[in-house]
């Protein structure tokens, strides 16, 4: 016969070691299981959310390309010149602005025109009813004549796209984009 206790009590010893080599192993694999899962859920879900993601394409694929015309825009120059001369010609600092006397020969009076404003606008201000359209340098609505010589000599136009030099020669302006840079005498109301 048997004695059942040795066996009884190999049965147990053989339970614990498989109990704690099972403890053991549950222990250790899911965590480095779960670590791994983490990494790739990470790395799934960051195209799923589309927000990190593109902009770093963009930037990585086309960062130059958009570099370009954001300053050729001039957007940042303006913000980080604070807007100087480089902006326009109107972009003058406050403390820095200069006044001319100006004759608006048509009206019959002489003023003190500002160097950061076009003419319109300061005749415009005067109460004068002067002729205008587009106000972008684009037309010749605006149109004036600076009988003593060739307007550029007496004014600094934002972009004008209407007058050549010959018409300038001769003394027109366009005083929507038109800046005073010295003193004269203007006809409103006059286009080549
Ligand atoms: S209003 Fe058109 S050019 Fe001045």
């Amino acid at each position: 016969m048997l004695d059942p206790l040795p066996i009884a009590l190999a049965a147990i010893a053989t339970l614990t070691v498989v109990l704690v080599s099972t403890v053991k192993g549950t222990g250790w694999e899911p965590t480095e299981d779960i670590s791994d899962e983490i990494v790739e859920r990470r790395a799934n879900s960051l195209p799923e959310t589309g927000f990190p993601e593109p902009g770093n394409r963009a930037i990585g694929a086309g960062g130059g390309g958009g570099a370009i015309p954001a300053g050729g825009e001039g957007g940042e120059g303006e913000l980080e010149e604070g807007g100087s001369a480089s902006s326009g010609p109107g972009d003058i600092p406050e403390d820095e602005v200069e006044y001319f006397e100006v004759e608006f020969a048509k009206q019959g009076e002489t003023v003190e025109l500002a160097n950061d404003e076009p003419i319109l606008e300061q005749g415009e201000d005067q109460g004068w009813d002067l002729p205008y359209a587009c106000r972008q340098g684009q037309c010749v609505s605006c149109a004036g004549r600076i009988a003593d010589g060739p307007s550029e000599d007496f004014v600094e136009h934002d972009n004008q796209q209407m007058l050549d030099e010959n018409e300038l020669e001769d003394g027109y302006t366009l005083t929507c984009v038109a800046y005073p840079r010295d003193s004269f005498t203007i006809e409103t109301g006059e286009a080549p």
